[in-house]
């Protein structure tokens, strides 16, 4: 057998505290322990994007960039790595290109090696911009594969995709199972096929939602497999990733040894222990979602996206129409050109089945956002929507057929003008073009701690004068 290192990404600073306390670890928590990480020997470690921007600004009243910046200053022996919602960025629409641009540009500027970009479609054209932006700043590219089940979706589908993106320019692929979907022969298919067709490094990134992952990794392994995505232990299993330790000591002295010292990683995990405890304590963690969901499997949806719809169905007084309304997901999915469901795709999807089901007649009422993925302003949905659904949806509207993007004007000059006033660092643009509102409440609350700093140091200027 072929001497195969594998390598692995950390996520215990990105994926495992956005999955399992709502991305609530501060920069506080995170930079005592980060000189650590970086001796482990890590692939890179994931330290921002997804819902790490937003997380800062919205609930901790922190800069997303410093964080970045102070985790940098105290890792420079590891790559760091960042998940890219495509055209979306980090925010919940299309930006104009310009913004992309200027963001991929920014973050690598900071300090970001790595950028996984998606799309929920896997609309290639979505992750052109930004694909073409990280080349530019001279980042690496690695372009990832939302994985879903559908009857369209199967290994050739994927095959292809990954060779549209390497030829794209990705220098890695991801397969992304943010859902936990994947189960082990099936990974090890997908893992052989891919490492026949491209020549670029695959990476795994699945989620232990239902109990299968970590069987998953090793078979993806044994296929060959390059990169998996691991928490450590204080912060892993549940919604989030496998544990990075014990997969260590699993590969430990065979072919695929990670070269990883699990002293190493014990130190750091013994670091995360009381972290834990006190997130288990302030009930920030639900032990709700540490055990397995074979829901998520029995149905093929999300577990985020099935107890959403519980408390959709409870505000509605519906809860029995629960089995109903997971047999009308599959039927919305093919409707809308079997979408795969991750965010905003599951919301879209799960919303319009409970419609169906609850008004009694299906599309007799049509959200915003199917009106939206039927207009193409999504993207290329996975097959093509059908003529006669199309205008069920949106009447004689003709649906767009080139890039959402390409409609949007470039729109950084104004945004920048709307927060001139706030504007302490190049970077603040980006905060406010992504999240306004948000960021604005930020910006206030900064300027307001620095008046407070200015009033003592008066005081103290003051004392040094003899009254
Ligand atoms: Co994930």
């Amino acid at each position: 057998m072929a001497n195969k290192s594998v390598k692995i990404t950390e996520t215990i600073l990105r994926d495992a505290h956005q999955s399992l306390i709502a991305t609530r670890m501060t920069t506080d928590e995170m930079l005592p322990i980060v000189e650590k990480m970086d001796k482990v020997g890590y692939h890179s470690l994931e330290a921002w994007g997804g819902a790490t921007f937003d997380a800062c600004l919205r609930f901790l009243n922190e800069d997303p960039w410093e964080r970045l910046r102070k985790i940098k200053s105290k890792t420079p022996n590891t790559k760091l790595q960042m998940l890219f919602r495509g055209q979306n960025i980090l925010g919940y629409r299309h930006y104009a290109d310009d913004v992309v641009e200027y963001f991929v540009q920014k973050s690598i500027a900071n300090g970001i090696d790595i950028i996984r970009i998606f799309d929920a479609l896997n609309d290639v054209r979505n992750l052109q911009t930004a694909i073409n932006a990280t080349k530019k700043e001279g980042g690496h590219v690695q372009a990832a594969i939302s994985y879903t089940i559908s009857p369209v979706h199967n290994i050739e589908f994927f095959v292809k995709l990954a060779k549209e993106y390497e030829n794209c320019g990705a220098d890695s692929i991801c397969i992304k199972d943010m859902a936990g979907l994947l189960i082990p022969y099936e990974a090890e298919k997908l893992v052989k096929e891919l490492k026949k067709n491209v020549k670029v490094p695959i990476q795994l990134h699945t989620h232990y939602t239902s109990g299968v992952a970590s069987m998953t990794y090793l078979k993806a392994i044994e296929a060959g497999v390059d990169i998996v995505d691991c928490a450590l232990s204080p912060l892993s299993m549940g919604t989030s990733q496998p544990a990075t330790e014990p997969l260590v000591k699993a590969l430990e002295g065979t072919a695929y040894d990670t070269g990883i010292n699990l002293d190493a990683l014990t130190e750091i995990a013994d670091y995360f222990k009381p972290l834990r405890e006190e997130y288990l304590s302030s009930g920030l963690l639900n032990t709700k979602v540490l055990g397995v969901d074979i829901n998520t499997l029995k149905y093929q949806v999300p577990g985020g996206m099935l107890s959403n719809l519980v408390s959709q169905l409870k505000q509605q007084n519906a809860e029995d129409k629960f089995e109903e309304v997971l047999k009308e997901i599959p039927r919305v999915r093919e409707d809308l050109g079997w979408l795969p469901l991750v965010t905003p795709t599951s919301q879209i999807v799960g919303t319009q089945a409970v419609l169906n089901v609850l008004m009694g007649e299906r599309y007799k009422m049509v959200t915003k956002e199917t009106k939206g993925i039927v207009k193409g302003e999504y993207g290329r949905t996975p097959v093509k929507i059908s003529d006669e659904f199309t205008k069920k949806i949106i009447g004689d509207e003709k649906p767009i057929t080139c890039r959402p993007a390409d409609l949007i004007k470039p729109e950084l000059d104004t945004i920048r003008e709307k927060c001139k006033e706030y504007i302490e660092q190049d970077e603040d643009v980006l905060s406010y073009a992504l999240f306004d509102q948000v960021a604005e409440k930020y910006f206030e609350q900064r300027r307001a701690a620095k008046y407070k700093v200015d009033a003592s140091l008066a005081d103290m200027t003051d004392k040094t004068y003899p009254v």
